[in-house]
């Protein structure tokens, strides 16, 4: 079935409407700077915005950087504090009139990553990570999905990971590199030794410069970019957005 897939980021809002039993754009995907101040309001009126210039009708699935329950928004490590409690699932369905379903954006990127892309077919226990202005992760185990992961937020050396081994760190920084592997090195074997993941997928936008890192990487376990790049998001989405479908249990 069809299911238009957002993606709230942190300069763009993103969506296109998704065949969910491929993973491909029916239609050329729709973005819209995201608002400044990016209160949820504004957000909201983004997300409504994204959907109507589609002129879709019919449910919706929602990637967005904060842990998610029921719709509701429950932290803001890198977004507008306001959004802490807001129920952006029950809003956006009243506002659509449609079904719509909110989840952690690195879960939806992970779940797009299991079912079409670098997880495909893989069992045992995958992680992936996304990086980006934060590290946003999600964890499989057996091809279901382990909901609102947040361990980009471990703690290393006394700071918050995210902090120290995101993109976000890399270009605040200006590390070569060189120097950013060995940050990503030490973050990746943290986790490692915490979770003994037999699979960790790299994504966010920085995945398709992995050539540049992976080589310097020194995990256990085999250690693989994204294949879907910048579309997982919004495909990863629309299938948490499939009525009626736990995004728990949608690994085949
Ligand atoms: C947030 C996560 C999010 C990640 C990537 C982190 O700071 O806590 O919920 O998935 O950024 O956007």
């Amino acid at each position: 079935m069809n299911v238009f897939g957002l993606d709230v980021g942190g300069s763009g809002i993103k969506g296109a409407v998704v065949d969910t039993n491929t993973g491909e754009f029916v239609e050329d995907r729709v973005r819209i700077r995201t608002p400044q101040p990016a209160t949820p309001e504004a957000i909201l009126d983004t997300c409504v915005e994204v959907v109507r210039g589609a002129g879709w009708e019919g449910p919706v699935g929602c990637g967005f950087p904060a842990v998610i329950k029921d719709g509701v928004i429950q932290t803001a490590a890198n977004i507008d504090k306001a959004a802490i409690g807001f129920d952006l699932g029950g809003r956006l369905k009243e506002a659509l009139g449609a079904p719509a379903t909110i989840v952690n954006d690195a879960d939806a990127a992970g779940l797009a990553e299991i079912r079409w892309g670098a997880g495909r077919g893989v069992n045992g226990v995958v992680l992936m990570l996304t990086l980006g202005t934060g590290i946003g992760t999600a964890l499989f185990v057996g091809g279901r999905l382990v909901p609102n992961t947040e361990l980009g937020h471990i703690e290393i050396d006394g700071e918050d990971a995210e902090w120290r081994a995101s993109d976000g760190a890399r270009k605040r920084e200006d590390l070569d590199w060189t120097q950013y592997a060995k940050r990503l090195d030490r973050y990746v074997t943290t986790i490692e030794a915490l979770l003994w993941p037999d699979l960790v997928i790299l994504g966010g936008g920085i995945s398709k410069k992995s050539e540049k890192f992976l080589p310097h990487l020194n995990a256990r376990a085999e250690v693989v970019p994204a294949e879907m790049l910048n579309d997982a998001g919004i495909s990863g989405a629309a299938l948490a957005g499939i009525p009626e479908s736990s995004t728990i249990t949608v690994a085949e």
